[in-house]
């Protein structure tokens, strides 16, 4: 049996995990105090916006949301030590390491395409556009794993709306980063880079569709798509782009990444939808991380009041 010794003991697996945040905060405080007696310079550097915004750190003001379910949230560990993000690897366990280092700031995100007011936007900035809100979403992801997760951040129309969509614009095309040299699996041709996804207009519009830069009262982890992501919660996890640089309004449906890569097997819409199974295997079922049995998957991953009409007069089917 291996016994560890108190120096391989994490404060994290010994101190409950609101006291080690905070203790986490007093020490940078403490090392900005340290750096105001030994050179403005340093202080400088630590007080940076990179160093305010790097995953882990508190956000306040976070207002609750009435869209949030009661279901139980999923362990912070699973959530983030268990994630899709290709650019980084294949291997679920691999993006919360390699991802460690990646630089979210400087950041910028373009929008552009049928719009009257087309707009290059700060990462901090489009933060303020909102108070932030948490929305505890139930996410399915197409292989058959659903979390429920405390994300933060504001309905993208919030955001969306500030540049006045033209009438011709149907449907709204998100880009993510494409950066090899920080992201080792763009260096492969796993995927076609960069990762690109669409919605349609009223299902980006939709007050379900989160902008989302924060998980559990904090800044979002590299690996679950900081500095800004999106998610769709009842779409298929892969709808949910991490990362995004790019939003623009199109009049043709945007082509996603993975429908490119196997138009088959994962379509444009991706509803969650139990009844249409991928054609190697059933969505009838979930696991959610963390349990061992699996449960029933819900039709529009159980948000059909809220977005059901979106779709009525759709074969589902043909429209997967
Ligand atoms: N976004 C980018 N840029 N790259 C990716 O590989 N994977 C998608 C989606 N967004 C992915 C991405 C898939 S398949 C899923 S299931 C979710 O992110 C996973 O999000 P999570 O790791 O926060 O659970």
């Amino acid at each position: 049996m291996l016994i560890k010794k108190p120096a391989d003991i994490a404060s994290s697996e010994i101190t409950p995990r609101g006291l080690y945040l905070s203790r986490r905060a007093f020490l940078r405080g403490a090392a900005i105090a340290g750096a105001t007696t030994l050179g403005g310079g340093l202080l400088g550097k630590l007080a940076s916006p990179w160093e305010q915004a790097s995953a882990g750190t508190k956000i306040d003001g976070i207002q609750k949301s009435n869209f949030s379910t009661n279901e139980k949230i999923t362990p912070y560990k699973d959530v983030t030590h268990y994630n899709n993000y290709y650019e980084f690897s294949t291997d679920k366990e691999g993006p919360a390491g390699l991802a460690k280092n990646f630089r979210t700031r400087p950041w910028t995100v373009k929008i552009e395409g049928l719009v009257s007011k087309k707009k290059t936007l700060d990462v901090d900035s489009i933060m303020k556009l909102a108070s932030p809100e948490e929305r505890i979403y139930r996410h399915r992801c197409v292989e058959g794993w659903s979390i429920v997760v405390p994300w933060v951040g504001f309905s993208l129309s919030t955001l969306l709306k500030q540049v006045e969509p033209l009438g011709k614009a149907k449907f709204v095309e998100f880009t993510t980063v494409y950066d090899p040299s920080q992201m080792p699996g763009q260096r492969e041709r796993v995927l076609e880079w960069p990762y690109v996804e669409g919605l349609r207009l009223d299902e980006a519009m939709h007050p379900l569709t989160f902008l989302c830069f924060g998980m559990y009262g904090e800044v979002l982890p590299n690996q679950d798509g900081a500095p800004l992501r999106l998610v769709v919660p009842w779409k298929y996890g892969f709808k949910s782009a991490k990362a995004i640089v790019k939003i623009a309004f199109t009049e043709k449906q945007p082509i996603n990444t993975w429908n490119k890569a196997t138009p088959n097997e994962y379509g444009f819409y991706s509803n969650v939808n139990p009844n249409v199974d991928h054609p190697r295997w059933s969505q009838a079922r979930e696991r959610r991380l963390g349990e061992f049995s699996k449960r029933p998957t819900l039709m529009f991953n159980g948000y059909g009041d809220q977005v059901a009409s979106l779709y009525s007069g759709m074969d589902l089917k043909r429209y997967f």
